[in-house]
């Protein structure tokens, strides 16, 4: 009988199963988690590829996972989505498969650790006494940020990034901290989950104070044939989204980052790696970057 919740509610991956400690991220055994990338399938990981190839059975997380991605790398594969399923149908859905020696993959949108309700599947698999384990992907906010041909961090105006998502029916307005990161200025903002709530959103951060001029860029279907920029401010890019009709797939980047300009020039090639770093915070030379 699976039970998805007491993997979840255990508190050590012994109370999950004693096999558990066992497995470790990445040796290859059990059923890959993979990220799928942003949309265009040649974003996928070459060991993402490799792996959903070698599959008899993908469980895919729909609309977000391209279509076209799935004909060129799983023809041959049974094709499942997850939409519309839960926990007690996708678990031994993907045990049973997996217990009766077919290659199962798990396909995720983007990378898997983000916004990507991975854990509790794997947690519940792993209970049941099947491995698995996580093959990172292209986030959407990468997806974004070369769409828009910028950096999420950039020398002289944002050195920290982000991820977040606005409230709603999972977020209470407590746990929504748009406005505390524009509120520490040098943050790039990656809104995920929000494309239906773009208006309101903003419309919240004006009423707060914040500054109505500050950059927004929304990116509908990141890396997709059909991707699409919308560019304004917080003042502007409610209506902007409004008339273009998106509700959902876009993200939405708030800051200096997004109007590309004002950053400074970088240390690593202003001279900084013949100087030496003298920065002993540092570590080493190989961390500058910026
Ligand atoms: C359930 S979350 C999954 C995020 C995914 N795990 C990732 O790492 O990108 C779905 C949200 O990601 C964002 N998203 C996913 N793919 C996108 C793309 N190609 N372009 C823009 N936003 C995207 C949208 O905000 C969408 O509402």
């Amino acid at each position: 009988m699976t039970d998805p919740q007491a993997a979840i509610d255990a508190e050590t991956a012994q109370e999950r199963d004693e096999r558990v400690g066992d497995y470790t991220a990445g040796d290859g055994e059990g059923i890959p988690f993979i990220g799928a990338g942003p949309g265009d399938p040649g974003l996928l990981t070459v060991t993402g590829r490799e792996l959903v190839e070698d599959a008899d059975l993908v469980v895919h997380a729909g609309s977000l996972v391209n279509s076209d991605l799935l004909d060129e790398f799983a023809a041959d594969a049974e094709q499942v989505t997850s939409i519309g399923k839960d926990l007690e149908e996708l678990v031994p859905l993907m045990r049973d498969a997996y217990e009766d020696g077919r290659t199962v993959v798990r396909l995720h949108s983007g990378d898997p650790a983000v916004y990507g309700a991975a854990l509790e599947q794997m947690d519940a698999l792993e209970h049941e006494g099947v491995p698995t384990y996580i093959v990172p992907g292209v986030t959407a906010a990468f997806a974004a940020s070369a769409t828009l041909r910028t950096q999420l961090t950039l020398n002289g105006v944002a050195n920290h990034v982000a991820f977040t998502r606005p409230q709603g029916k999972t977020l209470a307005p407590e746990e929504d901290h748009i406005g505390e990161f524009l509120d520490m200025g040098d943050v790039t903002t990656c809104i995920y989950l929000g494309t239906h709530a773009v208006a309101e959103t903003m419309d919240r951060l004006v009423e707060a104070g914040h500054d109505p001029d500050t950059p927004v860029a929304v990116v509908y279907h990141a890396s997709w044939p059909d991707e699409d920029i919308i560019e304004g401010t917080i003042g502007t890019v409610g209506s902007k989204v409004e008339a273009a009709g998106y509700r959902a797939s876009a993200l939405v980047l708030i800051g200096d980052a997004a109007r590309k300009v004002g950053y400074e020039r970088s240390y690593l090639y202003d001279g900084w790696a013949n100087r030496g770093s003298g920065d002993s915070a540092s570590g080493s030379e190989t961390e500058a970057d910026d």
